[in-house]
């Protein structure tokens, strides 16, 4: 099938690369010129495991292009997918949708043909059912319909996550886009992938409520930690053994430093700014609980750090090993551990920070911490390690050996991530969020 693509963020990109793996023709566009360029040489702007193989992959068979033009990729296609973004709008919870509406727009104002036009952006719900009338409205010479397919990809997961997805879900509300969307699918749906059918507020109900659950699941074991913190319990063990519990799962139930990134922490905002929008306030006044146990997580970091530095920042090197919200991406949105690096360098430390792909990224939001190539660098002579994002790398290091890097051997793991028995047996004092004082 011939498509276009609407934006090449993460989503798009991603989107559009899989499609062309599975056999259509996609013309991907973005207003952004250096995105296209990068991209429309085989090379990815952001780093995605896999993804520079896969962009090789699908550009050499020609099925995939890349453009500057709307009217280039929209020209002969009978399916558009939106991809844009909806960030949070600036002094408010709820989500900035304008690129969406001018995205459908553009759609509509260059089709050529009859089609169907899919948002895959996550967006308040209602707004597929707007555009649907908006669509119609204004696609006179052409039939053009909407239909709502969210996603669920996770950075560093995203190829998985879009060939091979837990299910997928389809709002429509015709026949003819039920069966496009099959169509545009097929081989995934013949591997065995789960679809179901919706309206178009279940379906954009669907992708909010996901990350609402999983927001949730993390905050709830957060407030565990916050627990067993004044009780001297044991967090780990606590979420392993509620885990075990098919019921509960094990999933997203590890206790650290909370959620960040463009996605959970923006969407359960945008998700209460609609419910307060449509008189269901009530109804999701939990999750400001669950965004508050989540920020609250990191003011603990900060606060548990300045006491192992002997309660003053000042003159203290500390080493923040991570600045990606989570491993396997570069993605510094609203990351957990640069807004611990960034409070402790406010409050006067020396903040030596590291990671493996976000260094970048980071710089450009925090240019004034200092960044170093390697672990190694960035902890030497440090007062104190913070392990903000659980790298393997970082999971790795040999405890005996850095002991000589550091001025203090001691550790703050804000992700319950490295083996606290063994970094305290190679001489290392070890603080754990959650699981009570400090060893060693
Ligand atoms: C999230 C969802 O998982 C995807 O399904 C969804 O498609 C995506 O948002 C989106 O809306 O586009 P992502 O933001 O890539 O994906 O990251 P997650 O893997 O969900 O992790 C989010 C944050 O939660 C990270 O900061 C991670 O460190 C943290 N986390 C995760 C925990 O603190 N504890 C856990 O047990 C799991």
């Amino acid at each position: 099938m011939k498509m276009s693509v609407i934006g090449t963020g993460y989503l798009g990109a991603v989107h559009a690369a899989c499609m062309a793996h599975i056999g259509h023709e996609v013309v991907a566009y973005d207003t952004d010129a250096a995105k296209i360029a990068t991209l429309s040489t085989g090379a990815s702007p952001f780093y995605e495991p896999g993804f520079d193989e896969l962009l090789a992959e699908v550009l050499a068979t020609g099925r995939l292009r890349f453009t500057q033009s709307v009217q280039e990729a929209v020209t002969g296609a009978s399916v558009h997918f939106v991809c844009v973004g909806t960030p949070q709008l600036a002094g408010s919870d709820a989500a900035n949708i304008a690129y969406v509406d001018s995205a459908f727009r553009s759609v509509a104002a260059h089709a050529d043909c009859d089609g169907l036009v899919v948002g895959k952006s996550t967006v308040p719900v209602g707004t597929a059912q707007r555009l649907a009338a908006e669509v119609a409205e204004t696609s006179s010479e052409h039939r053009l319909e909407v239909a709502w397919n969210p996603e669920f990809l996770r950075e560093g997961k995203a190829i998985e996550d879009t060939l091979a997805p837990d299910r997928l879900v389809f709002g429509v509300t015709s026949e003819y886009a039920e069966k496009t969307l099959q169509e545009v699918y097929g081989s995934i749906i013949e591997a065995g992938t789960p679809h179901l059918t919706a309206d178009l507020p279940t379906s954009e109900l669907v992708k909010v409520a996901a990350n609402a659950f999983l927001a949730t699941k993390i905050s709830f074991i957060n407030a565990m930690a916050e627990v067993c913190e004044i009780v001297d319990a044991d967090v780990v063990t606590l979420s392993r053994a509620l885990g075990y519990d098919d019921r509960i799962g094990k999933r997203f139930l590890n206790a650290g430093l909370g959620f960040g990134g463009g996605c959970l922490p923006k969407d359960i905002r945008a998700f209460s700014a609609r419910a307060g929008e449509l008189g269901a306030s009530d109804a999701l006044r939990f999750l400001h609980e669950v965004d508050k146990i989540n920020l609250r997580r990191r003011e603990k970091a900060v606060a548990v750090a300045r006491a192992l530095v002997g309660g003053d920042f000042l003159g203290k090197s500390i080493a923040v090993l991570g600045a990606a919200f989570k491993p396997n991406s570069d993605d510094v949105r609203d990351s957990p551990a640069l807004n611990v690096a960034a409070a402790m360098h406010l409050k006067g430390a020396d903040v030596r920070v590291h990671d493996p792909k976000a260094i970048e990224n980071a710089k450009a939001r925090f240019p004034t911490l200092g960044y170093f190539d390697s672990a190694e660098e960035a902890c030497r002579n440090a007062d104190l390690i913070v392990l903000a994002t659980e790298w393997d790398e970082y999971c790795n290091i040999d405890p005996a050996s850095f002991r000589s890097v550091v001025k203090q051997a001691r550790l703050l793991d804000t992700r319950n991530a490295i083996d606290r028995d063994y970094w305290t047996g190679a001489g290392w004092q070890v603080y754990s969020l959650g699981r009570g004082g400090l060893t060693g």
